[in-house]
């Protein structure tokens, strides 16, 4: 894949370009880049993950989370507090997983649970040799998340629909101050390029649900970001 290269600025002003990669590549490769495209910044994907990717190629399985958003999972996972539990919704081939684990380092106090319904990726997912407190679930996403616990970081990163149905649930399942991410958001609020989910239900309504606060992250394929509130108390008269 080539490099995708991002320009901010005003007026077409072009005042940074950032690059990301979907592979690991050596010093001298992406210095040249940088130069040839005079991009200041570069993103650069960590070993394991370049793995992930490759993984996904191997098969043509082309909706691993791109490198900004697996990242931004990274500095997520970090923050988890100290025995916290991290929730994956979509496995895939285990781009995100790598992303998640790459920024857990060397923590062996944090869970790890990713769920998958297809058993050929989930497969493919767990050749890659992850640690021992990553847990790869094969089974519907709706059926498994009540029984699965709550979690402190949860990626739901299935198909849109599924994302609407899984939304409660998703947030049902985190702890107070806990974060969710949903990935692939841009079509439900892009100008003219409405993709409304089979059902007409949009996961973007958890920007309505009174058990969180959100932002929109309208970069890479568009995130959003949510933190569960304390639970309210009941208002005694
Ligand atoms: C966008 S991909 C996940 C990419 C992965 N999170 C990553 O970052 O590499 C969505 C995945 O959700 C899986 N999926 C679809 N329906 C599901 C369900 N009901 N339960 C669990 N996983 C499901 C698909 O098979 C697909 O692998």
């Amino acid at each position: 894949m080539e490099p995708t290269a991002t320009t901010t600025g005003r007026s077409g002003a072009r005042s940074c370009v950032s690059l990301t990669f979907d592979r690991e590549m050596s010093t001298a490769e992406v210095e040249g880049l940088k130069r040839s495209l005079g991009a200041r910044t570069a993103l650069q994907v960590p070993a394991p993950v370049g793995a992930g990717y490759a993984r996904a190629r191997q098969i043509g399985f082309r909706k691993s989370c791109r490198p900004e958003v697996g990242a931004l999972m990274s500095v997520l996972a970090a923050a988890v507090p100290t025995g916290g539990r991290i929730l994956e919704l979509g496995t895939g081939v285990g781009v995100g997983l790598a992303w998640i684990v790459h920024g857990l380092r060397s923590r062996a106090d944090v869970d790890v649970v990713s769920v998958e319904i297809d058993p050929r990726k989930s497969a493919l997912a767990s050749g890659a040799g992850w640690p021992d407190r990553v847990t790869l679930v094969v089974g519907d996403a709706k059926e498994v998340v009540p029984s699965l616990g709550e979690f402190d970081l949860i990626f739901l990163d299935v198909p849109g629909q599924l994302k609407a149905a899984l939304l409660d649930g998703a947030i049902t399942a985190l702890r107070p101050g806990g974060q969710l991410l949903m990935d692939d958001m841009n079509p439900y609020w892009g100008k003219g390029r409405t993709r409304l989910p089979l059902d007409g239900d949009e996961p973007g309504r958890v920007l309505e649900d009174s058990r969180v606060t959100c932002a929109l992250l309208q970069y890479a394929s568009g995130m959003i970001l949510a933190a569960r509130l304390p639970d309210e108390e009941p208002s005694g008269n």
